[in-house]
């Protein structure tokens, strides 16, 4: 399969037409952005660590139940797959306090939560993403009822899936986000699940596995994403 045109080049990934108008070709690069785009920067490696990982994490996930858009992994860095138009929310899943819930409501990282919590961004980068909930999703037309409520289900799936996944690989899985595609309107898991998606914290040590050392400058951001492909791999 060739990559034709590139039709989008994001922070982290590009992609391209293929001679099949149903399919993609993605390609990860090392970029790194944070703070919607305002830091910037480079992570040796991270095209190849998150392009295997996602394919071995959305495998795991097929098994459960959840449809993805992966069709198949060409090379280190290039993923074919299902052509699909992204639904323009960000849905994260949190199962313990850290980022942007710690900083809006107050509560120290690492608090663990009541309850798990399942949230919207809008996808724009000109408004900061903001959080939005699923009347603005309806009214704003962003998806059907039907699209959100299997959106939803399919959400709390992939934490099951992810929870396990790396809990058996010494990580536990603090939160992450995810999106969403329809293809032949079907509602697809789309883009990546990486270290630049997911918080994950040693179950040991506590320590960062993840893009937050980027982030925060942490240090070690190469080496991180390494540990955590050499687990996953396991
Ligand atoms: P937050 O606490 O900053 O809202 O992040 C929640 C989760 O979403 C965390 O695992 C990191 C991930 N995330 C992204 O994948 N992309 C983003 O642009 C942001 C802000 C967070
Ligand atoms: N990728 C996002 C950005 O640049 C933010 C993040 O992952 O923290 O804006």
């Amino acid at each position: 399969m060739q990559k034709l045109e590139m039709i989008y080049e994001g922070k982290a990934k590009k992609v391209y037409k293929t001679d099949d108008p149903k399919l993609y070709i993605v390609d990860y690069k090392d970029d790194a952005t944070a703070f919607n785009g305002q830091k910037k920067g480079q992570i040796a490696g991270k095209g190849v660590v998150n392009n295997t990982m996602t394919n071995i994490v959305f495998k795991k996930i097929e098994e459960r139940g959840v449809p993805t858009h992966l069709v198949e992994q060409l090379s280190e860095r290039e993923t074919l797959v299902k052509a699909v138009k992204i639904i323009p929310l960000e849905v994260i899943i949190r199962n313990v306090a850290a980022g942007s819930f710690s900083k809006r409501y107050g509560v120290p990282e690492g608090q663990p939560l009541a309850k798990t919590v399942l949230e919207f961004s809008y996808k724009n980068d000109d408004l900061g993403d903001p959080l939005i909930n699923d009347d603005h999703i309806l009214a704003l037309e962003l998806a059907t009822p039907e699209e959100l409520e299997l959106v939803r289900k399919y959400a709390y799936t992939v934490n099951d899936v992810l929870k396990e996944f790396f809990l058996e690989r010494g990580l536990k899985l603090i939160d992450f986000k995810i999106e969403f595609g329809i293809a032949d309107g079907q509602v697809l898991l789309a883009d990546e699940i990486s270290p630049d998606t997911c918080r994950l914290w040693d179950v040991e040590t506590n320590e960062k596995m993840d893009k937050d050392r980027f982030r925060r400058d942490l240090g070690n951001v190469e080496e991180t994403y390494l540990e955590v492909f050499r687990r996953v791999q396991e």
